[in-house]
């Protein structure tokens, strides 16, 4: 048995009701940066990430995409799959939460915190929003009764539920807090959660009724596990579920789970409770990360704001990806994303301080010294600065790395980078050639080709393609021994090496054709816009008069909206069930040209009720519902949210 010391780190399992975005891959490759640093470090590191499968968002999106769960779940993994393995994502595992292995330690805890008394039966009656499968107090909500965390309408839920009894939990949750000020990182997030639990937990709500794609409750099969306490289960699961189960002796309790900020309640105040209650040790840490932002906004999906990883990945390479990634998120807070920024940073970074570097002193080193690095047999007065700052700085690297302070880990390596840049400067190695300093110049080479290693090392678990590349041109690929942590001490670099000079390893990318670009589709999406303007401002003359009576025989309600779905082989019609107070019906609208089926999930709409049934598509559709638009764009009409189901307009 290895007595090396373990490090499990996770990502969040990722919801498959998208495809995932920069921002996901972000915590992603950070997850692996670190996983990749421990390795190099000694550790014997594990990686899980995973998706988060069950739930009444995902079962809702199956039926309108007319597919089994399983069915539409199993495609978007292969997705997540292939993009892991295009950003050199070494996961060690892959969960599912569809997996037998996790559904059975799932219901093993659900029925060990019964047992004990920590989960009971009674009614929930309030908010949920489907989205984030949150549940909601009225108080809790934001405006026009929408959800506070991502502004989508929320539905009203009344069912039987289990609760589990976090209250109970509050006062051993903030002694823990005290006695582990690391737990909850950085120091803002957990004083945000510190005071939201002084002001009192209330119990939480573990188990649903109204739909069936979830782990059934293990004693009460009408019952799903509430996908938040399924999905936390994961970490634990993925250890415990596989084979004799020796993986959790092994590396539970985690090191690290990496979070963003959006989820950080769920995981540093409800899965410490659950553990508790369950008798496990807790993790050490959460890390709560800043998002990718598109403009002041989060990027999602919803937003329509995304930003494609395989794009960037084949336009700028995997390194180059990684790198923004990991130098762009300031520690704790949020960064912003734009391809203009990105080819700036990769520019600046990658292709001029960095990049340039190599191909400049392996330019000179073929030039000058017939492509041999010589043993310094002299020195520059600029030699002992360039060598002490490169003696200091993977101690200081590490430091910040071992904080996960990523950012600023790059930020520490680049003044490395930086300083070699400046020292070829000052040694002009070309004035040192041309007057025959012989010794002077072999050090200069010498040590810019020693700084060039070092940097390499440390940055190869941020850029993991990066470091062969650069072996090969300095023709130590097989030389692992310096390749190493341990390697890190300086003059190892054997001279009498001849170097194998290659392409640029970061082509500088052209600023001009990106603004001309990103200036193209700004444009491109105004005169769309303006377009479409132009087009409702064309006004319909106002219809014949007609009297009082006439208005009075149409029964308009107000209806909310319970499912939505496209009509298949159809592009305009979306098939709607509504509440209408008294009775639920089935409508046809010929919407889905402007709205996607989930933004009108929850939504207050106008019904004509007393429309005669017709059919449409093979579906009988009772009444209409009223809406605004020509071709080119439409609106439904909106009442606002807190008009009870059933009211008549008049
Ligand atoms: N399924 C839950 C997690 C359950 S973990 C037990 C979930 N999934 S998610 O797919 O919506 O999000 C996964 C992770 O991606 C979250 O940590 C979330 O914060 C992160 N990000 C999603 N959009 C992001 C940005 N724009 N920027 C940075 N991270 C973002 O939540």
């Amino acid at each position: 048995m290895s007595d090396k010391k373990t490090f499990y780190i996770t990502t969040p399992i990722y919801y498959p009701s998208d495809n995932l975005h920069i921002g996901h891959a972000y915590t992603t490759v950070a997850a692996d940066t670190m996983t990749r640093y421990k390795k190099m470090r000694g550790f014997d590191a594990y990686f899980l990430t995973g998706s988060d499968e069950h739930g009444q968002k995902i079962q809702r999106r199956a039926a309108a995409a007319g597919k089994s769960e399983i069915e539409f779940v199993d495609e978007i993994i292969a997705n997540f799959k292939q993009l892991w393995k295009v950003l050199l994502i070494e996961n060690d595992d892959f969960i599912r939460t569809t997996e037998p292995r996790h559904q059975q330690v799932c219901q093993e805890l659900f029925q060990k915190i019964y047992d004990q008394g920590d989960i009971y039966k009674s009614e929930y009656e309030g908010w949920y929003c489907t989205s984030c499968e949150t549940f909601f107090t009225e108080l809790q909500l934001a405006e026009g009764h929408t959800c506070p965390d991502c502004g989508k309408s929320v539905e009203k839920a009344k069912e039987e539920s289990y609760f589990f009894k976090m209250g109970k939990y509050a006062d051993r949750w903030l002694k823990f807090i005290e006695d582990n000020p690391d737990f909850i990182r950085p120091e803002s997030r957990r004083n945000e959660m510190v005071n939201f639990v002084k002001q009192g937990l209330d119990d939480l709500c573990v188990s649903r009724t109204t739909f069936d794609w979830g782990i059934p409750v293990p004693f009460d099969q009408k019952h799903v596990i509430y996908v938040w306490f399924d999905a936390l289960i994961n970490y634990y699961s993925a250890l415990k579920g596989t084979g004799d189960g020796s993986l959790a002796d092994k590396y539970w309790p985690a090191d690290v789970h990496l979070v963003g900020k959006d989820i950080i309640r769920f995981h540093t105040i409800i899965w410490p409770i659950m553990l508790m209650a369950a008798g496990l040790p807790l993790p050490q840490c959460v890390l709560g990360h800043g998002w990718v932002l598109t403009g002041d906004a989060k990027m999602s999906k919803s937003r329509g704001n995304v930003v494609d990883p395989l794009l960037l990945c084949d336009r700028y390479g995997v390194d180059a990806v990684r790198y923004f990634l990991m130098r762009e998120m300031p520690y704790g807070l949020d960064c912003n994303f734009t391809e203009e920024l990105m080819a700036l940073r990769i520019n600046t970074d990658l292709a001029n301080d960095y990049g340039n570097l190599l191909s400049r002193i392996t330019g000179m080193i073929d030039k000058f010294q017939g492509g041999v690095v010589i043993a310094p047999s002299d020195k520059t007065e600029f030699d002992d600065e360039l060598i002490e700052l490169a003696q200091a700085t993977p101690q200081r690297f590490a430091e910040l790395m071992d904080i996960m302070e990523w950012s600023n880990a790059l930020i520490e390596l680049w003044k490395l980078v930086g300083k070699a840049n400046k020292y070829i400067d000052d040694t002009a190695p070309w004035a040192l050639n041309k007057n025959g300093e012989s010794g002077k110049l072999a050090a200069v080479l010498y040590n810019i080709v020693e700084v060039l290693r070092l940097v390499t090392v440390m940055a190869s678990p941020v850029m993991p393609s990066l470091a062969p590349r650069v072996w090969k041109q300095l023709n130590i690929s097989e030389r692992a021994e310096l390749h190493s942590w341990d390697s890190l001490s300086w003059g190892l670099y054997p001279a009498g090496t001849k170097i194998d000079r290659g392409e640029p390893l970061f082509p500088r990318i052209d600023m001009e054709a990106i603004q001309a670009a990103a200036h193209e589709d700004a444009a491109a999406a105004a005169a769309e816009a303006e377009a479409a303007a132009a087009a409702m401002a064309v006004i319909e003359p106002i219809a014949a008069e007609c009297g009082i009576e006439d208005f009075e025989k149409l029964d308009l309600r107000v209806v909310q909206v319970l499912e939505c779905e496209k009509i298949e082989k159809s592009d305009k019609l979306l098939k709607f069930v509504v509440d209408l107070g008294v009775e639920r019906r089935v409508v046809v609208s010929g919407i889905a040209k402007y709205y996607q089926p989930e933004q009108l999930l929850g939504k207050k709409l106008v019904l004509i009720a007393n429309l005669k049934p017709i059919k449409l598509r093979g579906v009988e559709s009772h009444g209409m519902l009223l809406s605004a638009g020509n071709e080119q764009r439409g609106f439904t009409v909106m009442p606002a949210p807190d008009v009870p189901c059933g009211s008549r307009i008049l």
